[in-house]
């Protein structure tokens, strides 16, 4: 495996590689990030992996300045998982106009779930994200559905900007209790994380009465946040929405997704579940 940091040592790297598939990290990988890789190995001859923690991202107060870097460690999983070259640039690099650089600005949908609680973030991430595709051109990139707005807002630029890369979705990976693998888990006491797999098991619940028919879904969002408050939970929200373009969902919509945000003392973790009715 290559590690490459300089954007020009890339491209002249990307000219020879042939069909590429690219997976975008912050790094401190962890077995989700690996099933991105696996998953894009399956679409191309070559591997892009990028860890670059984007301070564009991350809001004032937010944890930009002590989010763990592990380049090393991440360097050997990447290795150990075939990838051809691990994209590891500065911020200086990727970022040398600090202060006058220019956005993607993503439409409402930035304001909404997520957005509510982290102004700027999916401007952030479709920023950087942007930047990256025009640097590696990959044929295909695969995201996390762990992250689901993210991807929807991902899915939505490269349609609205018309970039020819396709987009492949991957289930969350899980620990064996359920928790969704997150590198923010690590922030975790030894008993909040064995309180964590609560969150996911809210939207177990949810789920299971969503699939026995019940389309009330405010009452249902409202009993999630009431029982993950009795729990010690600060929830930000509990909402069911729409797979395809995350807008609130209705009764009889046949494919919704129960989306969550909610802090455990100073971590804040998101999951999701998606449901097929038909
Ligand atoms: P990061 O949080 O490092 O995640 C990188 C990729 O791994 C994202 O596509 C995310 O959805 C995916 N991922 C994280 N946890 C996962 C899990 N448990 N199961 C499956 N996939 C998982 O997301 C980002 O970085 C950044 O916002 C980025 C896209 C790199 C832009 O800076």
């Amino acid at each position: 495996m290559q590690i490459i940091t300089s954007i020009q040592d890339l491209r002249a790297w990307r000219k020879a590689a042939g069909v590429v598939a690219f997976v975008p990290t912050m790094g401190n990988l962890h077995d989700g990030h690996l099933a991105l890789v696996t998953e894009a190995k399956k679409h191309a001859e070559k591997i892009v992996v990028s860890i670059f923690v984007n301070r564009l991202q991350f809001g004032q107060g937010e944890d930009f300045m002590s989010y763990p870097r592990t380049l090393d460690v991440d360097a050997e999983k990447l290795q150990a998982a075939g990838v051809d070259v691990l994209f590891a640039p500065n911020e200086m690099e990727l970022y040398p106009h600090v202060s006058q650089h220019y956005n993607v600005e993503p439409p409402n949908i930035q304001n909404e779930l997520c957005g509510v609680f982290r102004p700027g973030h999916f401007r952030g991430v479709a920023t950087v994200v942007t930047k990256l595709f025009n640097i590696v051109k990959p044929d295909v990139a695969c995201f996390g559905k762990k992250d689901y707005q993210q991807l929807a807002v991902i899915r939505g630029f490269v349609e609205d900007l018309n970039m020819d890369i396709k987009i492949v979705g991957v289930d969350t990976g899980r620990a064996a209790d359920g928790l969704a693998l997150s590198s923010r888990n690590g922030y975790l006491s030894e008993a909040e994380r064995a309180q964590a797999p609560q969150l996911y098991q809210a939207l177990t619940q949810m789920a299971a009465q969503i699939r026995s028919g019940r389309q009330d879904y405010a009452k249902l969002e409202q009993q999630a946040v009431k029982t993950l408050t009795e729990q010690a939970w600060v929830v930000d929200y509990v909402e069911v929405r729409n797979t395809h373009d995350l807008q609130v969902a209705h009764a009889g919509d046949a494919h919704v997704v129960i989306v969550a945000a909610a802090r455990l003392g100073n971590t804040r973790l998101i999951d999701n579940l998606e449901i097929h009715l038909e």
